[in-house]
């Protein structure tokens, strides 16, 4: 490894344990929203509940974040690059409260609202809203959905271009680090 990144501050253990298990969930949910219904037919109930964990979890990764910055970039970083990544890890925690607020949203505006069950285990209720407001939420959960994971595609490329073509430690930042 060369470059700054390789030596340089890490992200804390508690930002790399929440950004690993977000980004397990949202993969998954990614996945089964797309394949329900061709590759994994009755995965919906478990896409609810895994969507509505990735809501609490980001909630609460965004109140810690707010007392606690990430590593500074390494200088030898270039602008573009720096404000690309400023904006898009800002949509991605975007995505993360919005996919699970419209999707908790499609099945709440209804005639007959639906509460979630959480993995079997208790009862999430409906959101107090209306049919429009139900029907706008599906609308936007399908298009978010293509656009999240277009967003996490580049995330990805990006995190692979650092590590594999720059060689400059900057996945390692956010890697596991054996005691
Ligand atoms: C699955 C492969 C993934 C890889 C290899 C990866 C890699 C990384 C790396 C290396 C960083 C730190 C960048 C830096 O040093 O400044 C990072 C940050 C981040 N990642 Fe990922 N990531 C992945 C998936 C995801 C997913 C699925 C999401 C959520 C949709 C996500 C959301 C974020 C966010 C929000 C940050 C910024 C953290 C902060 O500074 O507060 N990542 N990722
Ligand atoms: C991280 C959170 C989530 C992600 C990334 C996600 C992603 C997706 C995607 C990509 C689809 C496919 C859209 C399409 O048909 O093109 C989908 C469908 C769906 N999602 Fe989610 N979702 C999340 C959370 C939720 C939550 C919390 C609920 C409900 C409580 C939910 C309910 C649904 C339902 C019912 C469908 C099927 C819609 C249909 O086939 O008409 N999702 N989701």
């Amino acid at each position: 490894m060369r470059g700054q990144a390789a030596s340089g501050p890490r992200y804390s253990q508690v930002a790399i344990v929440f950004h690993w298990t977000i980004a397990a969930l949202v993969v998954a949910n990614l996945a089964i929203g797309l394949l329900h219904e061709s590759l994994l037919p009755g995965t919906i109930p478990l896409h609810k509940s895994i969507g509505l964990t990735v809501l609490a979890l980001t909630a609460a990764r965004i109140v810690w974040r707010l007392g606690h910055r990430p590593p500074p970039l390494p200088a030898e970083v270039p602008a573009w690059a720096r404000s690309s990544a400023h904006a898009l890890h800002a949509m991605l925690y975007a995505l993360m409260i919005v996919m699970p607020m419209t999707g908790w949203a499609m099945g709440s505006g209804r005639d007959v609202p639906r509460p979630v069950s959480w993995f079997g285990l208790f009862d999430v209720p409906p959101l107090p809203i209306g049919k429009a407001a139900g029907r706008f939420g599906h609308e936007a959960h399908e298009i978010l959905g293509w656009v999240m994971l277009a967003l996490v595609v580049i995330h990805v490329a990006a995190a692979l271009r650092h590590h594999f073509l720059l060689r400059d430690g900057l996945l390692a930042r956010m890697g596991f680090r054996a005691r």
